[in-house]
């Protein structure tokens, strides 16, 4: 299996912290945000990783990153020309896969879990990991029926339930395929919600409860607390 980081985007709703640096290079604990989903890939035995970002932040990214001698791995660079979307982000990294499956992280999601037995036993289709959260409605929010998720809404106004779908995705490489299918949704962007929903119709999506904590840190409510949970950590 292949790692990829998806650390493009804006970061709006960061701004102005994200004015003059991409919202992947923010202080979290004592570490760049970025280093968090990069070090879970590694964790998870996973060597070779493929960063996403934007034009505008890509040279700092490499300057802070360099080839992977420092973390023990290889770096592999794509730029994302525009905020398209999750998926088109994932797009890019088709030719890195080389038809292998993909453990994605979001750039900005900051987890404790590790991520090893999920990625041994994955075999084919797409596999997410969900948490109970207080509030589902900025997240894609998961219908479980049994043990099996029969839907994905993105932002629901009214969730249908509290399980919020983490920034942490396993794919066969018929991702790309999918990916190509898509159509830009209300807000423009190709949305990964989209390409989960097409696994779940086709009874290809397994799902696991992601242990231990996590968060996504887009927002400054978000940026704190992930902060909290690295501080604290740090100091166990
Ligand atoms: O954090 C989990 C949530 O992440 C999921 O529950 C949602 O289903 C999923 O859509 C996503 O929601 P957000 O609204 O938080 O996504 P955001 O636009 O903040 O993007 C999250 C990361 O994805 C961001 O840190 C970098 C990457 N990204 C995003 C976009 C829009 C890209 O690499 N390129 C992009 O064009």
């Amino acid at each position: 299996m292949k790692g990829v980081v998806l650390a493009g985007g804006t970061g709006s709703r960061l701004f102005p912290l994200t004015k003059v640096t991409n919202k992947h290079l923010l202080p979290i604990g004592n570490e760049p945000m970025i280093y968090y989903p990069i070090k879970k890939i590694l964790e998870a035995g996973i060597s070779e990783v493929l960063i996403v970002t934007g034009v505008d932040h890509m040279g700092d990214v490499v300057n802070l990153l360099g080839s992977g001698k420092d973390f023990g791995c290889r770096f592999t660079y794509k730029v994302q020309d525009e905020a398209g979307g999750i998926a088109q982000a994932l797009g890019l990294a088709e030719n890195f896969s080389a038809g292998e499956p993909v453990l994605v992280i979001l750039g900005d999601n900051i987890f404790t879990a590790n991520l090893k037995d999920a990625v041994n036993t994955f075999t084919s289709g797409a596999s997410i990991f969900v948490q109970e959260v207080h509030d589902p409605g900025r997240y894609g929010v998961a219908t479980i029926e049994g043990d099996r998720i029969v839907a994905i809404e993105e932002k629901p106004k009214i969730p249908k339930s509290n399980f919020a779908v983490t920034g942490v995705y396993m794919y066969g490489a018929d991702v790309f395929t999918i990916i190509k299918t898509l159509k830009p949704s209300g807000r423009g962007e190709l949305e990964i919600t989209d390409v989960n929903n097409d696994y779940i119709k086709k009874g290809q999506m397994t799902y696991s409860l992601l242990e231990g904590d996590w968060t996504d840190a887009g927002t400054f409510e978000s940026l704190h607390y992930a902060n909290q949970l690295m501080n604290k950590q740090l100091h166990d």
